[in-house]
């Protein structure tokens, strides 16, 4: 049996129960929920109770003095991260934050780099790259099938009512590009490497939300290989994918599809293969947003296994600032009508 590691989590609200199911259904691999916290003491101690949690806390400061946490796992919203991630580090307590990082670059680069200079774990939970069809998406591309990629269509479309579960995006000033944008970016970034420049542009097609809820954005890798990554809450389409990223990759020697399903299409030495890609359908799971809870599982499986190993995460703090450099390069592009290069810190 792995060595055991004290979880406490901060945050819990509309999302955190897959965080604390994912860590519940960890404890084969050494994770221990020790304690929660919420500012609201009935979430935090409804959580403890549902998810029979030792301690709850409504002060993140006294879970943090008090438990002797081997990580914690900030399931808060952005404007919160800064504060947080600094306790964590105060106390030199490992650390794992939901995305969005922050809510903007400079907050992210100095949560980045405080905790490089005090050599303590920091992650995020950018969790679509471990969803089981991104898992094995990225495996067909690494694996050269398809020979160089070069050229993806990355898109995320869907009218699922979203605000029902998470009514602040109605009031979001910056909104898909940060909540929805981190994550296709992160694929595009994942799949095809690095970028040289983008284009933007952004729509706000739903009268009821304050910011721009359609993003679509054109990429120049630095390999050569040029994508569209898309997304949008506020299409009309059937049949709705959510919560399916859907991607058309080509390369030299092949292609490969995720079509909604999510079947994988996998075209290589002239040959098409088809197969189904859903994601395992988790005891505490529910349709449609499998995916996505499997993918939390993931994430945290990755995060563990990485702090045990001493290294860092694939998506650390200082992976995530690529990412968020996307972001910023984005909104930056839609209000210049031009290419934006990002501007990484650090
Ligand atoms: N990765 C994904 O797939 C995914 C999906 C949905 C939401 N999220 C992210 O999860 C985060 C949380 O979203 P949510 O919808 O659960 O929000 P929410 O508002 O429902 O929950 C946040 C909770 O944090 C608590 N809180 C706020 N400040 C706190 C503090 N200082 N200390 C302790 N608790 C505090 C609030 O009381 C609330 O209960 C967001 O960043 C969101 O973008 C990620």
């Amino acid at each position: 049996m792995a060595e055991r590691i004290a979880v406490g989590v901060v945050g819990c609200g509309f999302f955190a129960r897959n965080h604390l199911s994912s860590w519940r259904d960890l404890a084969g691999e050494g994770a221990a929920l020790a304690a929660v916290c919420d500012i609201d003491p009935a979430k935090a101690s409804a959580a403890a109770e549902v998810f029979g949690v030792p301690r709850w806390y409504s002060d993140p400061e006294r879970m943090l003095a008090e438990e002797r946490l081997g990580l914690v796992d900030i399931a808060t919203r952005m404007d919160t991260h800064r504060e947080l991630v600094g306790r964590a580090i105060k106390h030199r307590v490992p650390a794992i934050v939901q995305k969005p990082f922050g809510p903007d670059l400079a907050a992210c680069a100095a949560m980045a780099e405080a905790a490089r200079g005090a050599g303590v774990f920091l992650a995020i939970h950018e969790n679509f790259r471990f969803q089981a069809p991104m898992r094995r998406l990225i495996e067909v591309v690494k694996s050269g099938a398809i020979g160089e990629a070069n050229w993806a269509r990355i898109s995320f479309r869907t009218g699922y009512d979203i605000y029902k579960g998470q009514p602040y995006l109605l009031t979001e000033q910056r909104f898909v590009i940060l909540d929805l944008g981190c994550h296709v970016l992160d694929l595009a970034r994942a799949l095809l490497g690095e970028v040289e420049h983008l284009s933007a542009e952004t729509q706000r097609r739903n009268p009821r939300v304050r910011g721009e809820d359609t993003a679509t954005m054109l990429l120049r890798h630095r390999s050569g290989a040029v994508s569209m990554v898309e997304c949008t809450y506020e299409s009309r389409r059937l049949p709705d994918t959510f919560p399916e990223t859907l991607i058309e990759i080509e390369g030299s020697k092949g292609a490969v599809m995720l079509r909604p399903g999510p079947v994988m299409e996998v075209t290589a030495s002239g040959t098409l293969t088809t197969s189904e890609a859903d994601a395992p359908l988790l005891p505490w799971a529910e349709r449609p947003w499998h995916i996505v809870q499997e993918s939390v599982f993931a994430t945290c499986s990755h995060m563990l296994a990485a702090l045990r190993a001493g290294r860092s995460a694939d998506t650390s703090a200082d992976d995530n600032l690529k990412t968020f450099a996307l972001c910023e390069a984005a909104y930056e592009a839609m209000a210049t009508g031009r290419a934006v290069a990002p501007r990484v810190p650090g």
